[in-house]
């Protein structure tokens, strides 16, 4: 148990929208295809990863109410950094004027509940305010030639901060995962293009999504009918659907954007979140179950009970 709360929260995404008309133009799809085998419409792209992270981070202080020196620890989750170095954390840090240490970490899709995960490590070690950031420009790593994939991505970028509490506990619960003998199926080289074996993916996301799931709330001691909120990794509304009727939590409990967002990889769980807080759909005491999986195969989730900052 953590008691690490988020008290701020914002998102940002490029400007640039392509519809699945758009990409009907440029490969052999359509839009019908895409919607029925994805649930995705458009998606955003163009974006870079410091550039969104800033915009996101400094609205989620601005929210939080916090100045820049009163941040502890700027954790970035990405699978594309903008530069090999430096890391593209100390960009941002620089960019928002924060005094504090700053550092990528890459667990793929799986990358934000990971980081959250080890920003309440840090909380519990005595830091505490954290400002954490899921953000990826897929569109750079994108073949726009290979109708498989390019459909499928987009980019974003979310960020939350968290702050230290001596109330309730707020994440109960919490399971990492990572599969590497399954590294083959989903990679990008370095100055490369997205790989994936888009069908031996779904098995194993819908795999690893539901375990990792379990044991999360397992450790919580929570049962599914508990759970207020699924905000699951957006990559296929059929990949969710298959892991919450595994899990027994109805589709009326997710939280869905990658109808216009695609697969935002590292931003898509905060994408959704803040969507969801921004519908009401979440209230004080609230159990949020976020899963995630991704390239590796790495998998994550993790029991959050909402604890919302005081006004
Ligand atoms: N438009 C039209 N037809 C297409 C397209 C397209 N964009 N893409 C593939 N097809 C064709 C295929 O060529 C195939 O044709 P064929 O039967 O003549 O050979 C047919 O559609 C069916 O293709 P499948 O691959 O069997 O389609 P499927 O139902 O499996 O859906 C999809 C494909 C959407 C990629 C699905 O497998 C999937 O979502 N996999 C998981 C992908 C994923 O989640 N990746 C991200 C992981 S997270 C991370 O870390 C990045």
């Amino acid at each position: 148990m953590s008691y690490g709360r988020i008290t701020g929260w914002a998102v940002n995404l490029p400007e640039r929208v392509l519809t699945n008309d758009d990409l009907s133009k440029m490969v052999d799809t359509s839009d019908e295809w895409i919607k029925a085998r994805s649930g995705i419409s458009s998606r955003h792209v163009d974006g870079k990863v410091t550039e969104m992270s800033a915009v996101a981070g400094r609205a989620a202080m601005e929210m939080a109410g916090l100045a820049p020196d009163q941040i502890d620890l700027l954790l970035l989750t990405t699978t594309t950094p903008g530069q090999r170095l430096p890391a593209s954390a100390s960009v941002i840090q620089h960019e928002l004027g924060l005094s504090c240490g700053a550092m990528d970490m890459n667990a793929a899709c799986s990358g934000f509940v990971y980081g959250l995960v080890t920003a309440m490590q840090f909380m519990d070690g005595g830091m505490e305010r954290i400002l954490l950031i899921g953000s990826d420009a897929l569109s750079g790593i994108v073949d726009w030639t290979d109708r498989a994939t390019c459909v499928l991505f987009g980019d974003g970028a979310g960020a939350v901060v968290l702050e230290r509490t001596s109330g309730q506990p707020s994440l109960l619960g919490w399971d990492l995962m990572s599969d590497g003998s399954a590294a083959s199926i989903l990679y990008c080289d370095h100055g490369g293009t997205i790989v994936m074996h888009g069908k031996e993916v779904f098995r194993r996301a819908v795999m690893a999504m539901t375990n990792s799931a379990q044991n999360a709330m397992t450790r919580a001691e929570v049962a599914p009918d508990e759970i207020s909120i699924v905000v699951p990794h957006q990559a296929n509304v059929r990949i969710i659907e298959a892991s919450l009727k595994r899990l027994e939590i109805p589709m009326e409990k997710t939280a869905i954007v990658l109808d216009r967002t695609g697969n935002t990889s590292a931003a898509s769980i905060p994408l959704a979140l803040v969507d969801a807080l921004d519908k009401d759909r979440i209230t004080p005491g609230d159990l949020i179950l976020m899963v995630g999986f991704g390239a590796g195969m790495s998998s994550a989730a993790a029991v959050l009970r909402w604890d919302p900052p005081t006004a």
